[in-house]
């Protein structure tokens, strides 16, 4: 079901009446709140996150500040944490109105509680572990046994990319630009090689991503075929041709900078080496760059090239600020891009 589609059941749900409880419904589907607690906010992604379908609006507006303040934290929180910056106080209350609006129980299909599936996804699958030592850069770079390997040479089917593209545009949006503030990346026009790679590393732990592990895990988009269809279909999507940018004051020194660290890898235009699975940062957005940069400077990402790692380690963060802004404003070929940032993806219509 498309997302337009989404926003039309949610809404029939509503009594006229309930502006505010509207106006949920709606947030409830921008914010990405949906993706994680179910389209019916009650039918959750991971058996151990909270139907909220039917809570008393206080308290569920309460659990909201809590969660966006930090006051509330377990290790289940972060998954969360993430996204709550993309709601005010009163974008959350309406959220809050609208989840006491719902009946907890009148769409219930038998309670998935107790389906033995998902017990042991729950018992095997705990995102919030303690971090997992990396396994090597990328040691599955040619290992044909690999997920990653097989991923890339087996055939492709667009509609099927499409249909598991829809669960990953909750977030990276449907045309996969992602968003400027950073929070989601562009993954549009990415080497198929690098989606690959990050994908595979996100499911299996080695890089940190409590936000979208579910999604990434064989029991949401499925195997080895399905991560071969989606990241083809990603990566052929035209790119954003209006990602954020940094400042702009220091991009003579972040020009410097680039040529004298980056070019090896990332290539003089920032179109990375899909052999090499160097990513594309052409048309990335600034902000997101930023916090990968320096998780990567800091070893907080822990599956990054530690050639790379060495490469940027005395960068300052004025230098890496300049670096980053310099690289965000690098154009790839007027091919890849998107003609107008009005373009909408007509695979979702
Ligand atoms: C990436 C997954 C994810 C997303 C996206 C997400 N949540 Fe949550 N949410 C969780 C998890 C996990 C918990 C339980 C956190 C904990 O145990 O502290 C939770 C808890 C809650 C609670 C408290 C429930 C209770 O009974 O205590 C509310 C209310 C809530 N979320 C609303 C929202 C809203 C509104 C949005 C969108 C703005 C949202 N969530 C987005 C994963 C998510
Ligand atoms: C609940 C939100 C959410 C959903 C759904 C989601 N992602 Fe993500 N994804 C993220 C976040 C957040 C990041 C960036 C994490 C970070 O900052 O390290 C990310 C990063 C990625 C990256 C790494 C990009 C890079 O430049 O290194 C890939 C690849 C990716 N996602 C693919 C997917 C695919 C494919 C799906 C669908 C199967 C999907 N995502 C679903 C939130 C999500
Ligand atoms: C030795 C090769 C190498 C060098 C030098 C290098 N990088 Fe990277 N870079 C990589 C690889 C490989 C990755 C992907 C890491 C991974 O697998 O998670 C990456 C990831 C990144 C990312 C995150 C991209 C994403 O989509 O998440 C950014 C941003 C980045 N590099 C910027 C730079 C900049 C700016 C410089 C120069 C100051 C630089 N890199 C130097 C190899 C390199």
């Amino acid at each position: 079901m498309s997302i337009h589609k989404l926003t039309v059941c949610a809404a029939l749900l509503l009594s006229p009446a309930l502006g505010a409880a509207t106006d949920g419904a709606k947030l409830f589907q921008e914010k990405t709140c949906w993706s994680c607690h179910g389209k019916d906010a009650q039918t959750p992604v991971m058996p151990t996150y909270p139907k909220l379908a039917g809570q008393n609006a206080d308290y569920a507006l309460q659990q909201m500040k809590d969660i966006k303040s930090g006051a509330r934290n377990n290790g289940q929180t972060v998954a969360m944490k993430t996204v709550m910056h993309l709601v005010n106080d009163d974008e959350m209350k309406a959220i809050a109105q609208w989840l006491s609006s719902l009946s907890a129980n009148a769409r219930i299909t038998p309670a998935p509680t107790s389906a033995p599936a998902q017990t042991e996804t729950q018992a095997t699958a705990n995102p919030h572990e303690p971090a997992v030592p990396p396994k090597g850069w990328n040691q599955n770079l040619g290992n044909e046994e690999s997920e990653q390997y097989q991923a890339m040479h087996l055939p492709t089917d667009k509609k099927k990319g499409v249909e598991v593209y829809e669960v990953c545009s909750a977030c990276h949006l449907l045309e996969g630009w992602g968003m400027e503030d950073g929070t989601f990346p562009q993954l549009a026009g990415q080497h198929r090689s690098v989606l690959v790679k990050q994908l595979a590393d996100i499911r299996a732990l080695n890089r940190d991503n409590p936000t979208m592990y579910p999604f990434a895990k064989k029991e949401s988009i499925g195997g080895v075929q399905e991560m071969a269809d989606v990241t083809d279909y990603i990566a052929k999507l035209p790119m954003n041709p209006a990602n954020g940018v940094g400042s702009g004051d220091n991009l003579a020194l972040g020009e410097q900078l680039y040529k004298d660290n980056c070019v090896k890898c990332h290539g003089d235009n920032g179109q990375g080496d899909p052999v090499k699975y160097y990513p594309r940062i052409h048309a990335q957005h600034y902000q997101y760059m930023l916090r990968q940069f320096e998780w990567i400077r800091d070893g907080k990402r822990r599956n990054a090239n530690p050639d790379m790692v060495k490469q940027i380690k005395g960068f300052s963060n004025d230098d890496m600020k300049a670096v980053i802004d310099y690289t965000s404003r690098l154009k790839p070929p007027q091919e890849l891009l998107a003609p107008s940032i009005t373009w909408k993806n007509p695979d979702y219509d």
